[in-house]
């Protein structure tokens, strides 16, 4: 058995489509298990970018089984139109893109409902990416859902039929809003049905064949472990699990196919959307983060907040997934600046606070306790090796290591495949 899960500790976006694209090329098979198209992974692959928001980043590799596991739930629109881009880049997904019979499926209501709740919410508005996320996972909860398998039937149309006319109640009288034209969402769906019929699969079977015949299975989280519906900071986190014990139930496989748990930590701090974020730089050092780090949304386009690396976030993420090693993200981002700050505690009044608060409260009332570390000033992007690094980015690693308690297996020195910093093998690369 040889499962290997990916998470990110943050508030998501610290580089798991790399990271993921880069360790594929060992593996047979890569899985996502939350989530929809509201991910946004990047992967920069022999010069060229993709943008990859339902489809597993293993995709680009031509031996690759790539599974969307029944946890996730599944936009055909978005899915046929990341099909479509790919196929356009000469890569084909015709044997090697599974979706799973169980997952739930998102409908052009769900997005309408999603952007007029975010409208009703006013101030308080969480940020959504609007993809209909939430929205979809409630109909699931409340198991008024349609899935995959249900797309195949013949009594698909008219279940779809009623449901339209059940939201269109929903968006005119509570929202105020224009009600839905069922036709041509019945024709569009009709045709996605026929469409997606050569990938849908049992993946929880799938995997778990893959597993018994000692097959490398790449976990691909989606989100972050701050924006986990549990865990993460509540309300403004997203409606799924982007946690290692995510993929246990939305994928369908026992704990004992997971061996390893890598976290995907960027260097610094980013979050989309809103929600208390303590060692935020609303400021000058947080626009020449954003600046350096091209920090704005892969699936929205909007500016990530930016600010230093917070490690009780980081030492929470690890803790609630059973991080086995860290891969360090966007390291050369930082290159230039003269200090670096790295928060290892928060301070609530007179009080240390070395371990996430739930209470979004007392987060607001929390300050970082920083430990400032020189910065380095030479161009990192092109270092191969841990002993390249200068002195100060080497101490940058160690503190973290110190701090999170995790070892850092892994530097990423630049978006691409080739600037990569192994310290120690994962995955037998
Ligand atoms: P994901 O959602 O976790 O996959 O991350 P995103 O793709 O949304 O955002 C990460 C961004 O950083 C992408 O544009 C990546 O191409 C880029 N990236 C990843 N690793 C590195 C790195 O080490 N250095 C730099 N400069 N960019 C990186
Ligand atoms: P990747 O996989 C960063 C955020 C949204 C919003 C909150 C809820 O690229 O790391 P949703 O549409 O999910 O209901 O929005 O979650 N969010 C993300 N932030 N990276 C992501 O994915 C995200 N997916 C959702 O910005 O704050
Ligand atoms: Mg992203």
């Amino acid at each position: 058995m040889s499962g290997l899960v990916i998470v990110g500790t943050q508030w998501g976006d610290e580089g798991k489509g790399k990271m993921i694209d880069y360790l594929a090329s060992r593996a047979d098979m890569v899985v996502r298990g939350q989530g929809g198209n509201n991910a946004g992974h990047t992967v920069v692959a022999n010069g060229k970018k993709y943008a990859l928001h339902l489809i597993p980043s293993g995709i680009l590799y031509p031996d690759t089984v790539n599974v969307i596991g029944n946890g996730v739930v599944v936009d055909p629109e978005g899915l046929f139109q990341e099909v479509a881009m790919l196929e356009e880049q000469g890569i084909q997904t015709d044997g090697r893109l599974f979706v799973s019979d169980r997952a739930h499926i998102v409908f052009p209501y769900h997005k309408v409902i999603d952007a007029l709740s975010e409208k009703a919410r006013g101030e308080e508005s969480i940020g959504t990416t609007k993809k209909g996320i939430g929205p979809c996972y409630m109909d699931k909860i409340e198991r008024c859902g349609l899935r995959i398998c249900d797309m195949l039937e013949e009594d698909f149309s008219r279940r779809l039929e009623g449901l339209i006319r059940e939201k269109n109640r929903l968006i005119v009288s509570v929202y105020g809003g224009e009600p839905l034209e069922a036709e041509g969402i019945l024709e569009s769906y009709e045709q996605y049905a026929r469409l997606i019929r050569p990938y849908v699969a049992d993946t929880s079977l799938m995997v778990d064949q893959a597993l018994r015949e000692g097959k490398k299975v790449l976990f691909e989280g989606a989100q972050g472990s701050l924006l986990d519906v549990d865990l993460g900071t509540y309300p403004y986190v997203t409606s799924s699990h982007p946690t290692a014990g995510g993929f246990l139930t939305g994928v369908g496989i026992g704990p004992f196919g997971i061996h390893e748990v890598i976290g995907i930590t960027k260097a610094y701090t980013t979050r989309v959307g809103k929600g208390p974020f303590v060692t935020e730089e609303d400021n000058e050092t947080g626009d020449r983060i954003r600046a350096a780090g091209h920090e704005f949304g892969t699936t929205t386009g909007r500016p990530r907040r930016c600010g230093w690396f917070d490690g009780v976030v980081v030492r929470y993420g690890a803790r609630i997934s059973g991080v086995t090693g860290l891969s360090l993200m966007l390291t050369d981002v930082l290159t230039g600046f003269e200090t670096i700050k790295l928060c290892e505690a928060y301070k609530l009044g007179d009080q240390v606070i070395e371990h996430f608060p739930a209470s979004l409260k007392t987060l607001e009332k929390c300050r970082p306790v920083y430990r400032e570390l020189p910065g380095w000033q030479e161009d990192i992007s092109g270092c191969k090796t841990y002993e390249e690094l200068p002195s100060q980015a080497k101490a940058y690693v160690q503190a973290i290591e110190e701090i999170t308690g995790v070892a850092v297996k892994i530097i990423s020195v630049g978006p691409d495949r080739s600037q990569t910093i192994v310290r120690e093998r994962v995955f037998e690369i």
